[in-house]
């Protein structure tokens, strides 16, 4: 095991992580190095009460004649004095070192955090089609915790800890077993009063737990909903969301922090004093021929910390295989490609979208599985289109192509004839609204689900969405109306009021292009009537384009299109398709 553990630090892997985490870490040169010169020099003051005691024992109490003096005993008090002193002192800069490296600790993290949801957030869709979110989670909060610790594990822990190790080995050499014994039994009282003691802060540490949560709920649910947040294009809102969350994260731990030290200091106050006392009551009863020169040495052993270096070393070895890997991870996703990255320099459509062409589009998820092929057709701004085809025909994905979701293996759609891939992608979504098959909403009220399609609608203007979504009576119905909170994705909702607030989202959007994917499915067939009605109201001002498997919602569109296994077999009129008694007109018919 240790040689193995030995052998994982000589490998090439284990120098190239390091030098990746350490160019990482550059940006913060200036704050480790003062964090590390704060430990060397409280290293350095632990020394000096075992320089004391080695002074008083050399000078006081051997070499001659023991004697017995008020000015003797008032020079060791002095000296117990110095001792306790560079104790507090040493103490004291441990304290602001921790609270110096916790501040670079959390502005790392937060670094991290900002860099890996901005790219995740721009990942394309088939990143989240082959990662589960949990997965995806734990890169934002184990993986980064991890990473952001190993500052600590590859440069802070083990150089304090080789420094105190040195100190408390050239002790060892002086001490005989029984004394040894003694320390471990002081050491050990010490440390079941310590875990007493940090009982007490589990509150503050709950809370922190709680915020984390908290965090995590949120990042799921965005990742969950990634589709709707780039419909409307919420990227930059969701990044700057995330960010305030973390920073209240962590004020609370830094209080936390505060709290931890607050005992670390009553406990080492209480080893000054014990120490203190000790040294100078040893001393005297020495004199007064009450105790050996070997019990002051031991003495001063009372308060050396003789398991704390060794265990970081040891716990230090073990976390940064972890860390190292985490890290490995991380950069795994920034490595993902962004298939239509956020650039502000692309085009931005100037006016409205009057035409879309698809020139020969050919698609597919896996390599030699092909799902779209040579898909040619156009739609036109005042015109109204519907996708027909059986379960798996390829619509949905036809539907993610157009609005730029996936990205086409062969071919173009060309947007006012500009070629999609060119388009600047925010502004492009602008022009869109879609209700996409698997709808999804956010955990809140009515209100804010709606008002995420377009944050500057008024109150009247939501009732009027609300009655073309045909929401008005089970809003009405309810006692908070519009507040009514909806659970995680509408769980408090029927899947036919969870469609409707979908559609009046997508109303709210002042769209050029509106799609609808299997928008109505769960609707009662009056509903359906209505909001179709509702749906073709504005037709001559946009293209509506309709995917549905109930054929009678889609009789009065301008243009059918039948994909059959990702081709398209039959385009045209519902009446002239139905002359034609093909494809189409057999769908109905069954
Ligand atoms: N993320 C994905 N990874 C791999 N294959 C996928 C993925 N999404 C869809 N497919 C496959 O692509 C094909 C087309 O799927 P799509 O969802 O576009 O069909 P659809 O016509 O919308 O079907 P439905 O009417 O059931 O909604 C299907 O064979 C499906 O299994
Ligand atoms: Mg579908």
């Amino acid at each position: 095991m240790i040689r193995k553990r030995l052998e994982f630090f000589f490998t090439k892997d284990f120098i190239t992580q390091m030098k990746v985490f350490l160019k990482q870490i550059s940006h913060y040169r200036e704050i480790i190095s003062f964090s590390l010169l704060l430990s060397i020099i409280a290293n350095a003051l632990g020394l000096i009460p075992a320089l004391i005691s080695g002074q008083i024992v050399d000078g006081y109490l051997s070499g001659r004649e023991l004697a017995n003096s008020p000015q003797i005993e008032k020079e060791i008090l002095l000296w117990a004095g110095a001792l306790f002193l560079a104790y507090v002192l040493s103490e004291v800069l441990n304290i602001i070192q921790n609270q110096v490296q916790l501040r670079f600790r959390t502005s790392f993290n937060h670094s991290l955090q900002d860099k890996l949801y901005k790219h995740v957030l721009h990942l394309p869709i088939n990143f989240f089609n082959k990662t589960k979110s949990g997965e995806l989670l734990s890169r934002f909060t184990n993986d980064i915790n991890q990473i952001t610790g190993l500052s600590n594990q590859l440069i802070l822990t083990p150089i304090n800890a080789l420094l105190r190790l040195s100190v408390i080995l050239a002790y060892c050499f002086y001490l005989s077993p029984w004394i040894a014994l003694l320390i471990l039994l002081i050491i050990g009282t010490l440390t079941i009063l310590c875990m007493f003691l940090t009982k007490k802060t589990r509150p503050l540490q709950n809370e922190i737990y709680d915020k984390q949560a908290v965090i995590h709920g949120f990042l799921s649910e965005v990742f969950q909903g990634i589709r709707t947040v780039r419909s409307h294009a919420k990227e930059a809102e969701e990044i700057s969301q995330h960010s305030q969350r973390h920073l209240d994260l962590n004020d609370t731990r830094l209080k936390s922090n505060l709290q931890i030290q607050g005992i670390y200091t009553l406990w080492s106050f209480m080893q000054a004093i014990a120490a203190a006392l000790m040294l100078a009551g040893g001393s005297i009863m020495i004199i007064r021929g009450h105790m050996s020169l070997g019990e002051l040495v031991v003495v001063q052993f009372f308060t050396a910390q003789l398991m704390n270096p060794i265990f970081n070393i040891l716990s230090s070895i073990s976390s940064t295989q972890g860390g190292l890997a985490c890290l490995e991870r991380y950069h795994k996703i920034l490595s993902e490609e962004l298939d239509n990255p956020p650039d502000s320099n692309r085009k931005k459509l100037d006016k409205c979208i009057e035409k879309i062409k698809i020139v020969n589009l050919n698609f597919s998820y896996l390599p030699d599985k092909p799902v779209l092929e040579n898909i040619s057709f156009t739609m036109q701004k005042g015109k109204t289109y519907a996708l027909v085809g059986t379960s798996g025909s390829g619509k949905s994905t036809l539907a993610d192509l157009i609005c730029g979701f996936q990205k086409a293996s062969i071919g173009n759609i060309l947007i006012n004839g500009i070629e999609l891939q060119e388009l600047n992608k925010e502004n492009y979504i602008q022009h869109l609204a879609i209700v996409h098959q698997a709808n999804f909403v956010f955990d809140g009220t009515i209100r804010d689900n709606i008002l995420y399609g377009n944050t500057e609608l008024t109150s009247s203007d939501l009732i009027e969405l609300c009655q073309k979504a045909q929401l008005h009576d089970f809003i009405d119905s309810l006692e908070l109306g519009l507040d009514s909170y909806i659970g995680e994705n509408g769980i408090k909702l029927s899947g036919g009021q969870k469609q409707r607030l979908c559609l009046a989202r997508a109303f709210a959007a002042k769209a050029d292009l509106i799609i609808l994917d299997e928008a109505t499915s769960h609707l009662d067939s009056i509903n359906e009537r209505l909001i179709q009605k509702a749906v073709f109201e504005n037709k001559n001002d946009l293209i509506t384009l309709i995917i549905a498997h109930n054929l009678s919602t889609i009789k009065d569109v301008d243009q059918v299109i039948v994909l059959e296994k990702g081709e398209i077999k039959e385009i045209g009129t519902h009446e002239g398709l139905m002359k034609l008694r093909g494809l189409y007109f057999n769908m109905l018919k069954s």
